[in-house]
Parts: C-alpha cells; sequence; structure tokens
C-alpha cells in the first residue's frame, strides 16, 4: 500500500501545505544549506553513487512520469519489455519536459519539436534538422535502473555517463525465499535526514509509541551501545533484547539502509519478530520519499497466513503507528536540528551523521580532484 496515492486528508498533497512564515524559514535554511556549506548541500540531495529506492513499481507505466529526487526533475518510463528507464526531464534542444513526449520504447520522442533521445542520453534524431550535430551527441544525464521488491532504484552516479553501476545489494530479508515482505511507501513533509534520525533513536518508541499493541514494553530509560559490523553499525540497548525497539542497524552496501526489529505477541501470527528495512530519499529540501519493507521470515501456509493477517489486520496497525512518527517529523522545524541538546540516548545518530559527513566530503574531495 502506497501512502503517496491515498486521496487529500490523508495523503501528502495536503500534508505538504505549510504555513508562509514558516515556508520562508524554509527558503532562508535552503538558502543557508545551498551557499554556505558545501557538505551540507551534498547531503541535502543525497550522495553520489550510491543507489536509492526512487517509488513504488506501480507509479512507472509506459506513458513517461516526472519524479522529482536527489536533486533532479527524472523522465521514468518502461519499455515494452516492462523495463524501466530513466533520463533527467529536460529535452537538450530547449528544456521542455521528456516526459511530456511520446514513448517510443527505448526513447523518448520530445513532444515540443519531436528530438528523439535514447535511454542512454544520446540524440538518435532531429526530425526538423537531420544530420546537426545534435545528432549522435550525448548531452542527457541518464539513470541506471535496477527494480526489486516492489520498488524502482536508481544509481545516482557522479558521472552520468558511467557504463556500468555496481550491482544494487539489498539484505537478505528482501533476498532470500525465506523471507516475505510488504513494501509501504509514503511521502513525508521534512528533510529525508530526519526520518533518518527517527530511526536511529530507538527510545522513542517506549514514548511517541507507548500506546502501540506491540511497543508498550521496554524500559523507559536504558543504557545504549555502539557496536561496529562489517557493513555498518548497530545502535542497542544494553541488557535489553526482544522486548520493544531495542536496536537499530545502519548498513552500506552500496545502498544505504536501515534495519530494526519490532517483537511481535502471539496474536501477531507465525514468523517471530517483525523486521523492517527502511530507506530514505530526498524529493526535495523539504520532502522525503519513506520506503519500508516490513518483513517476515516465513515460509509454506505461515507465509499465507501472516500475509493474510498482514493485510487484514496488521497493516493499518502500522500505519497509524507510522503516522505518529510522521507528525513529529513534519512539525519539527527545519533548522531543528541546529538549536539540540542531545544525552546517551542520541549517540547513534551524532555516529551516523558524522559518517554521512565524511563520506560526502570524501565525495567533495573525489569530485574535486576530477574536476
Ligand atoms: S524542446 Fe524538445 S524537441 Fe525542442
Ligand atoms: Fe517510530
Amino acid at each position: 500500500m502506497d501512502r503517496a496515492k491515498l486521496p487529500a486528508g490523508n495523503g501528502t498533497t495536503e500534508r505538504l501545505k505549510a504555513p508562509p512564515k514558516r515556508k520562508l524559514h524554509a527558503m532562508k535554511n535552503d538558502a543557508q544549506a545551498l551557499g554556505a556549506d558545501p557538505i551540507d548541500a551534498a547531503l541535502t540531495v543525497g550522495l553520489k553513487d550510491l543507489w536509492f529506492p526512487v517509488c513504488p513499481s506501480g507509479f512507472v507505466k509506459a506513458n513517461p512520469v516526472s519524479l522529482r529526487r536527489l536533486g533532479y526533475k527524472i523522465a521514468l518510463w518502461r519499455d515494452t519489455s516492462g523495463k524501466v528507464h530513466a533520463l533527467e526531464d529536460h529535452c537538450p534542444h530547449r528544456g521542455a519536459p521528456l516526459s511530456l513526449g511520446v514513448n517510443l520504447g527505448d526513447r523518448i520522442g520530445c513532444a515540443y519539436h519531436g528530438v528523439q533521445v535514447r535511454c542512454d542520453g544520446t540524440v538518435t534524431r532531429v526530425p526538423g534538422s537531420p544530420g546537426c550535430k545534435l545528432e549522435g551527441s550525448r548531452p542527457t544525464r541518464m539513470f541506471h535502473t535496477a527494480e526489486s521488491n516492489g520498488a524502482i532504484f536508481l544509481f545516482n552516479a557522479t558521472d552520468p555517463a558511467v557504463n556500468e553501476p555496481p550491482p544494487l545489494k539489498l539484505p537478505e530479508q528482501l533476498t532470500s525465499p525465506e523471507w516475505s515482505s510488504f513494501l509501504c511507501y509514503t511521502e513525508w513533509g521534512g528533510d529525508y535526514r530526519y526520518v533518518i534520525d527517527n530511526v536511529m533513536d530507538p527510545m522513542h518508541g517506549a514514548y511517541l509509541h507507548k500506546q502501540s499493541h506491540t511497543m508498550s514494553e521496554g524500559d523507559m530509560t536504558a543504557e545504549f551501545q555502539i557496536r561496529d559490523l562489517p557493513e555498518g553499525f548497530i545502535f542497542e540497548k544494553k541488557g535489553q533484547r526482544d522486548v520493544n525497539f531495542d536496536w537499530t542497524e545502519w548498513l552500506d552496501t552500496g545502498i544505504h539502509l536501515m534495519r530494526l526489529e519490532i517483537p511481535y505477541p502471539k496474536t501477531g501470527g507465525p514468523g517471530g519478530s517483525f523486521t523492517i528495512i527502511g530507506s530514505y530519499t530526498p524529493i526535495d529540501p523539504r520532502t522525503a520519499g519513506v520506503f519500508h519493507w516490513r518483513c517476515r521470515k516465513v515460509s509454506g501456509w505461515q507465509r499465507d497466513t501472516w500475509r493474510f493477517l498482514y493485510k487484514n489486520r496488521l497493516e493499518q496497525r502500522h500505519w497509524n503507528v507510522l503516522e505518529q512518527d510522521r507528525v513529529a517529523v513534519e512539525n519539527m522545524e527545519p533548522d531543528a536540528n541546529q538549536r539540540e541538546h542531545l544525552y546517551a540516548h542520541d549517540a547513534g545518530i551524532v555516529r551516523l551523521r558524522r559518517h554521512l559527513r565524511k563520506l560526502a566530503e570524501q565525495q567533495l574531495a573525489r569530485q574535486a580532484s576530477n574536476a
């Protein structure tokens, strides 16, 4: 189920309308982010040379669609085999949106003057001026795509003409036949990094979600520790496992992912704890694409039981919990993270922010040396 598709009132359109005063503040903040600190500017649009989920599979059909993601406006469409292609939504002739054009399989024909752009960014035909220099050139940014687990992923390459992206590497919860999952997608009116902070903060479960059937247990105070792992780190409560939202793991496999576990009561059906894989993609500086795969290790008849139970009973409860997070994140001021007083429970957030800034710094150094 995709929350972003729900009608206004529950959906995103209405939620994204900010009061003018806040908008002004947000704009000032964006300008600061883009002007003052290049590291922050790099993080605002999402780090390069990583895979990002950009939308549920159902968003892209044969007719090109336009999405803003990762600092770009992107045209996506499917060819006759169903493969998804993605180009910057900007015709190289005079900048009309390619998404208004015609699907020609592996190419789009621009609606304005018919220039044809292939999925690798090459102009194959200029019908108004055959043989002109634009033909055969490759002026349009292309994005490598992958489709898996109900979502479309893009590789956010520094070099727009990179021929071979690294493979998309997803965790076992999304690749092993022993697991079964549902994607839940939504869009929140806040910086995607606030969404990351929210997930890297297991302690909020005992407070914000204290009414929830799955999260009412657990200590209201806890000590935490950080453990390094081969592909990231885990931030976990000391001496408490399988009680509530006890830990969050950060993973970098060429895509940034977060993993956490919510223990389930027996009434939650077969499959033991509920694992959530999260990934968060900037849509614009004030909007985040929020991807959560809700996974359980179940096979055979137990899988069918769980899938039935999930659709009929559990899904709505999970949306209710997520709604509490959304309200908290969306109502934080854009500069809230510059006026904080952090304490021990926030060590995971501090560690992750520092890590992301280091990755952004390395990216800027790479870009400078290639310039
Ligand atoms: S703007 Fe696209 S063909 Fe002219
Ligand atoms: Fe939460």
